[in-house]
């Protein structure tokens, strides 16, 4: 049976579900020829993939760039500057060591601590969206992107007027790095977005060394292994990371699960009826259609998985959302049940990339999203359709139309 793999078809962007059960089902270790790179599906061969540091390297960048001509080239080196420095892309040592102390500075007890602040920037929000009243309007726009973007600049303590700033270099440098198609001028664009983002935070970091407080910037120049510390360089690119990787899966979660739950009125009503079991359905909806739509690994040494061999230097696409629907792993897959568990999805990864604000991430969902749908009891999905990104590594919306309703204290 021949199977593909069609990501940028706009029915299998609306819904990529079908084909990756197809190709999960008949042809898991699959050889994409137009995407040249392998498209790993089951649970197995995904968690194997994003998880074994001899098989696999997550340095996809360095490889790219080395065989990168003219003028593209000179045009990436600043922004290669600190995307090579960036931890997900990294292999030990260099990532053991920043991820160290990048964790002393990302610890439980300091991420609860943020649990006002984030339910403080969810009534603003909240309440803005009541204030432009009960007509269709774009959920992406008004809360989702806005919840993510905000809580990772006040607990990193960047000033709110850099909000529109920092979102145009984060879409600037993520058209490079989720290698959208159809974007002529993306490396230009990710030069820009990063040479901007990290004169940002050049500035802050200066201020900060002057000015300590208690915010995560802060905590970052302060993380110290016995003499060991982060360079100027490894700050500025971790605050980048963190800034990044801070609000655009997270902004996915709250989009893709607050439409999960306008399109599932059962769901819904359960989500709202039982406010104690939101953790539950949150690990749900990072399952079921979750942000994390794979994540891109090189081969490291030539092996076999499932029969076929990937060679060293090929490219590999480990899809997350296709193992999480797995039958080997998950009774009923196709169905979102918000009392699953146990649930082991892979959407926040594994093994020692795995995510270092999953915490945080939940959090934030745990707050939202009860809190929007016990605001707005009317919520409903808006006469336009929603819109996909068109993109092989995130799932998640540009844009979600809904009509509010009238809105609840
Ligand atoms: C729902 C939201 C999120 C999802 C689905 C998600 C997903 C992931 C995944 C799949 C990885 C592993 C990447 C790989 O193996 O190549 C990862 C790594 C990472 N995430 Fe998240 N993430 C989320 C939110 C966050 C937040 C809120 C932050 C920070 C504030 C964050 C920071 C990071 C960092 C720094 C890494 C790199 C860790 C390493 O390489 O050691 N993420 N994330």
């Amino acid at each position: 049976m021949p199977v593909g793999y069609t990501p940028s078809d706009p029915a299998v962007r609306a819904d990529p579900y079908r084909q990756l059960a197809t190709l999960r089902q008949h042809d898991p270790v699959h050889w994409s020829p137009a995407l040249k790179s392998w498209i790993l599906t089951r649970y197995d061969d995904v968690a194997r993939a994003l998880s074994s540091a001899e098989e696999m390297s997550p340095d996809r960048l360095t490889p790219f760039y080395a065989s990168l001509p003219e003028p593209g080239r000179s045009t990436l080196a600043e922004a290669m500057r600190y995307l090579s420095l960036w931890i997900v892309f990294r292999d030990p040592p260099g990532h053991t060591r920043v991820r160290a102390l990048v964790a002393k500075a990302f610890l439980p007890g300091t991420i609860n601590g943020w649990r006002p602040a984030i339910e403080d920037l969810t009534e603003r929000l909240l309440n803005d969206l009541s204030a432009a009243g009960p007509n269709e309007t774009d959920l992406v726009g008004a809360l989702t992107m806005q919840l993510p973007a905000r809580v990772i600049m006040h607990v990193m303590n960047v000033p709110e007027r850099y909000l529109h700033d920092i979102k145009a270099w984060s879409d600037d440098i993520m058209s490079f790095l989720f290698s959208a198609r159809g974007i002529p001028d993306k490396y230009e664009r990710a030069r820009r977005g990063a040479v901007a983002m990290s004169a940002l935070f050049r500035g802050l970091i200066e201020e900060r060394r002057r000015m300590p407080g208690d915010d995560l910037l802060s905590l970052l120049i302060a993380a110290r292994d016995a003499d060991d510390r982060l360079t100027e360089d490894e700050l500025v690119a971790t605050s980048m990371l963190l800034l990044f990787a801070g609000h655009e899966t997270t902004t996915n979660l709250l989009s893709n699960a607050t439409l999960m739950l306008l399109r599932n009125p059962e769901a819904r009503a359960r989500f709202v009826a039982e406010p104690d079991t939101a953790g539950t359905a949150i690990e749900e909806f990072l399952r079921y259609d979750g942000p994390s739509n794979s994540m891109s690994r090189v081969v490291r040494v030539t092996h076999e998985i499932g029969g076929r061999q990937l060679r060293q230097g090929d490219r590999v696409f480990a899809m997350i959302n296709a193992a999480n629907r797995d039958p080997a792993y998950f009774q009923n897959p196709e169905s979102l049940d918000l009392g699953r568990q146990p649930n082991r999805h892979l959407t926040f990864g594994q093994g020692a990339h795995f995510c270092i604000g999953a915490q945080l991430a939940r959090l934030e969902a745990r707050i939202a999203l009860p809190r929007l749908f016990e605001r707005f009891p009317d919520l409903a999905l808006g006469n336009a359709p929603p819109v996909w990104h068109d993109s092989l590594i995130a799932r998640g919306l540009s844009c979600l139309p809904v009509i509010p309703g009238h809105a609840r204290r």
